[in-house]
């Protein structure tokens, strides 16, 4: 199959493939989704296939506003009114109780509950708008490899194997959407993201917990995305947690590569001016933004085995770079 990028100017097109049960990428302030009209379940069964996901891991469903989730929706709890009052459109995935049967269970994983995203992307509002239904929306990756951020990502993982992807330009964020249980009580953050437990908390006024769950831990509710291997590349990464530890690494091997901000960078560099390097940028935000495009850099670069990458332990605002880090390093640090 042809995999044709589309234009701003053309989200019509992008609305046919959809309407003809067929998959299109699309953009988002986090990361680029893989689209398909989740009321198909044909449609929904291809992204499983595309992505070579596991097919027990259920999919958010991409909606244009609170009246179109509100459809597929019961029970919807006052708490998510405030908090899509507050943060929609924008990177926040809240957890409601499904309506039995509005759905396939190919986008709820048989799960009672499904979960709703509204993006900040004019592109992407138009896209749904038009269709008039929720798209399914997993981050537009294969299976175990970093999200994407660029159109570019998505075309390099998907090419042949979907109809189409629509080119916003780069992803404001880098990183998934918080996604927030609103089912249960207190309330719990599924998978930290840009806006965080803290924030939620003050805008519900109730207490919001963090779900710390590791894999396996059958005890805590979770994400059920969040148990795969997850964010790899191919060679692997060693989470660096002081930046003197940088100085106890020979980076003048070709098989390694650092990944660090812009000024720690800038002293390694002088030692090693042939260091193989990709900058995270100038603070915890930059670097949520650059993680997975530097973690894909490198897999164009097949001499790099290992991939030091600087970790802010639990510094303010790191928690979902963090998240997603461990995860790309199997939890591995550089001792
Ligand atoms: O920022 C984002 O959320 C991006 C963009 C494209 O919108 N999407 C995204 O989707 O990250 P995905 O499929 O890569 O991650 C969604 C996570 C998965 O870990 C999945 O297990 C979880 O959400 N999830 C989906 N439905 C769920 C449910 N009913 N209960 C618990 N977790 C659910
Ligand atoms: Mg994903």
């Amino acid at each position: 199959m042809e995999t044709k990028i589309f234009q701003a100017d053309q989200i019509d097109a992008a609305v046919e493939i959809l309407k003809a049960g067929e998959l299109v990428a699309f953009p988002t302030e986090t990361v680029y989704g893989l689209g398909a009209d989740a009321t198909n379940e044909a449609a929904v069964k291809k992204v499983y296939a595309a992505k070579g996901r596991p097919s027990d891991n259920p999919l958010i469903a991409t909606v244009a506003d609170f009246a179109m989730a509100q459809e597929y929706a019961i029970d919807v709890p006052e708490t998510a009114q405030k908090l899509v009052a507050k943060f929609w459109p924008g990177p926040l995935t809240i957890l409601l109780k499904v309506k039995p049967g509005s759905l396939p269970t190919a986008v709820t994983g048989g799960l009672p509950t499904v979960a709703f995203r509204n993006p900040a992307d004019s592109l992407t509002h138009e896209l749904i708008a038009k269709l008039g239904r929720p798209i399914v929306g997993p981050s537009a990756n294969t299976s175990t490899k970093p999200s994407p951020t660029t159109a570019t990502h998505v075309y390099h993982d998907l090419n042949g194997k979907i109809a189409g992807i629509i080119d916003g330009g780069q992803t404001e964020i880098g990183l998934e959407s918080t996604i927030i249980d609103l089912t249960v009580t207190p309330n719990i953050v599924l998978r930290p993201g840009a806006i965080t437990p803290s924030e939620l908390s003050a805008v519900l006024g109730t207490e919001v917990l963090l779900n710390h769950g590791k894999v396996g831990d059958k005890d805590v509710p979770k994400a059920p995305g969040m148990k795969y291997r997850h964010y790899a590349p191919k060679a692997q990464v060693l989470i660096v947690d002081q930046i003197s530890d940088f100085n106890r690494i020979n980076l003048s091997q070709k098989s390694v590569a650092v990944v660090a901000l812009t000024d720690v960078l800038a002293e390694l560099l002088k030692n090693y001016p042939n260091a193989n390097h990709f900058s995270l940028g100038q603070n915890i935000a930059d670097a949520g933004h650059f993680l997975f495009e530097a973690l894909r850099y490198f897999d164009d670069l097949p001499e790099i085995k290992t991939i030091y990458v600087q970790g802010f332990g639990d510094a303010e605002n790191a928690e979902a770079y963090m998240n997603r880090l461990n995860k790309a390093a199997a939890g591995k640090h550089f001792q």
